[in-house]
């Protein structure tokens, strides 16, 4: 497995992360599989947040990890606060604080690697947030801070107020779902593609040596379902098997393999639980596509060279 430096930070960390959103569909001792079996792949980086499944895949990650060998420094551990689901964001101090602390009783940790901050707050007062990161901080409980789906002019609000670098900026990115990529491609043009959605935030993270941390690197639209062996990509599928081949691998290793290969060196997080599918994704760390076949995977998504 590859390793990169998260951000500007001094933090080693897998080029792939395990996304622990969709643990609770396990049970205690798969969960312990699954952490074994990330180890093993070299995936020693455990991307969570406060309200996946409601709390319960921080604490049963907690548990599992217990009855592994592995201690805790062996392993990098991410949370997420900022959202209460289905009522608010909110950044305020007060639920910065309190999430964290009930994060870390849940992963029976005294500290975060690294806290993000989920979704932009429209009520964002980041003077608050600033005093928070301190507290959490200087107090030893949070080591270092990103954010998530936020752009450019958003994070330059918080970090005129932040003194701790904000080393990752978590963004969903995929073949299919690439408008960071596309927006770059089709500058100026009268195209879908040409659409800013993001304020220029791949550039802007590669400017200011962020890590750009992709999530569901394997679905396409929002959470509609895997594009791999999906009917309506027939073309990608048709590109990603005819490179597997080519590769004696998998399409979900090239799959993993053309995100890996962009300069701007993003992190991956996947959310498989399957430990064949686990391995065929670190295997994606081991692939350098050329630049035609990058880009060849990329047009047979339907996106267009202008
Ligand atoms: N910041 C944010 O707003 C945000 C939002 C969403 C997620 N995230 C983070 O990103 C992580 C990954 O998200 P995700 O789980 O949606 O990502 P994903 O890796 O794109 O999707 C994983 C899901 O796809 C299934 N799958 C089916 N075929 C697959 C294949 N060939 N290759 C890979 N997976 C396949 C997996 O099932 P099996 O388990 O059976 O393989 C699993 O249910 C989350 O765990 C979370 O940490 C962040």
């Amino acid at each position: 497995m590859k390793r990169m430096l998260l951000g500007t930070s001094s933090l080693e960390v897998p080029v792939i992360a395990a996304g622990c959103m969709r643990i609770n569909t396990l049970d205690e001792e798969n969960v312990e599989n699954h952490i074994n079996r990330c180890m093993e792949l070299g995936i020693n980086f455990f991307e969570h947040a406060d309200i996946y499944g409601g709390g319960k895949c921080e604490s049963l990650f907690a548990e599992a990890f217990e009855r592994t060998e592995f201690r805790r420094e062996d392993i990098v551990l991410q949370s997420k606060c900022g959202i209460i689901p289905g009522v608010m964001y909110d950044f305020s101090k007060n639920h910065i604080i309190k999430s964290v602390e009930n994060s870390l009783k849940r992963l029976n940790t005294d500290y975060l690697d690294v806290l993000v901050l989920h979704r932009p707050d429209a009520l964002v007062e980041p003077e608050e947030v600033a005093e928070a990161f301190d507290l959490l901080n200087a107090s030893g409980k949070v080591r270092n801070f990103g954010v998530s789906n936020h752009k450019p002019m958003q994070i330059d609000l918080l970090k005129k107020y932040i003194k701790q670098d904000i080393i990752t900026n978590q963004l969903q990115f995929s073949i299919p779902f690439s408008n960071m990529v596309r927006n770059g491609l089709e500058v100026n043009m009268l195209t879908e593609g040409a659409v800013d959605r993001d304020g220029s935030v791949l550039d802007y993270c590669r400017l200011n040596d962020m890590t750009i941390q992709a999530w569901s690197p394997f679905q396409y639209g929002f959470f509609e379902g895997v594009f791999i062996g999906s009917d309506k990509y027939p073309e990608l599928n048709q590109q990603l098997e005819e490179l597997a081949e080519r590769y004696d691998v998998t399409p979900t290793t090239i799959t993993a393999a053309w995100m890996l290969r962009h300069p701007a060196h993003l992190q991956m997080i996947a959310g498989t639980t399957d430990p064949g599918r686990l391995e065929e994704i670190a295997m994606g760390s081991e692939i350098t596509l050329s630049r035609e076949e990058w880009y060849k995977i990329y047009l047979s998504a339907g996106n267009i060279l202008p």
